[in-house]
């Protein structure tokens, strides 16, 4: 396969570059059409400054909130981020149910500015064993932004990679007991099709913050040939500009998807 450069201006040095900098680099080439975020690090922002680690997941609901804005004005057409895992529910039970209800009342709160930007949400995740209240919350959010045109904002929920190939391969081996479809009819399209994010092109880009290097169970399938940009910073100190470096850093990169 031939080589595809992300973007024209390429090899652009990036060091020292402030926030206006960096934008207008990000801005003179074409852009990634979907990032996703493996936001990671508000307990060790809270725990550092001696405070409840809940305290480091409202920071987080902020930066979340700043991200989503400055996807909207780069004018991504995708951005996944990564709010509950399955994993997550081992957490200490407080910890959990205070996650829960702040996640559900941020979704909530942000119907105004979601549809006053035109953005859609999306939940990828289960929806079994999430409380109904929450459930609803969400649920109401994803309805009333479901004509919206502009930003997809994919929250997963209850989300594990690992369930959601599951799920798909139960939807699929349904579909053949049904004789709908043959099992040599099945391929990377009807896989595509049956997962969470069905008709949404793979992320370009993933970022996680806070220096893990792992996936984490987050979108095994779709991250197949997505570039992983990886920081130190904790997700309540992440903000516009790191987006913006991620984005430039990316739009430099030759991809390959598995060629030469
Ligand atoms: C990682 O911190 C973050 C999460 C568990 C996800 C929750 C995310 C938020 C509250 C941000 C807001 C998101 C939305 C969509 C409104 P961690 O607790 O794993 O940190 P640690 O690794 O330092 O313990």
């Amino acid at each position: 396969m031939a080589l595809k450069p992300v973007g024209a201006g390429a090899q652009v040095e990036l060091a020292g570059l402030d926030e206006v900098e960096l934008l207008a680099v990000v801005r003179a080439q074409p852009r990634p059409a979907h990032v996703a975020i493996i936001m990671d690090g508000n307990g060790r922002w809270a725990t550092r400054r001696g405070l409840p680690r809940v305290a480091g997941h409202r920071e987080g609901v902020k930066t979340a909130r700043a991200i989503v804005r400055a996807a909207d004005a780069l004018g991504l057409r995708y951005l996944t981020l990564y709010a509950f895992s399955t994993e997550n529910w081992s957490r200490p039970e407080d910890e959990v149910s205070t996650l829960l209800r702040l996640l559900e009342r941020a979704i909530r709160s942000e119907l105004p500015e979601l549809m006053e930007r035109n953005v859609r949400l999306r939940v990828l995740g289960r929806t079994n064993g999430v409380p109904l209240q929450v459930r609803r919350g969400i649920d109401h959010v994803v309805q009333a932004t479901r004509d919206n045109t502009g930003l997809t904002l994919m929250m997963a929920f209850n989300y594990g990679g690992r369930d959601e190939l599951i799920d798909a391969c139960r939807a699929l081996a349904r579909q053949v007991q049904a004789g709908e479809l043959r099992p040599e009819d099945i391929g990377e399209k009807e896989i595509q099709q049956a997962l969470y994010t069905a008709d949404v092109p793979d992320p370009d880009l993933l970022i996680r913050t806070s220096g893990e290097m792992r996936v984490s169970n987050f979108l095994l399938w779709q991250i197949a040939y997505t570039e992983l940009w990886i920081t130190p910073t904790l997700w309540p100190d992440f903000g516009a500009v790191d987006l913006y470096r991620a984005i430039a850093e990316f739009q430099g990169r030759t991809r390959r998807f598995g060629g030469v």
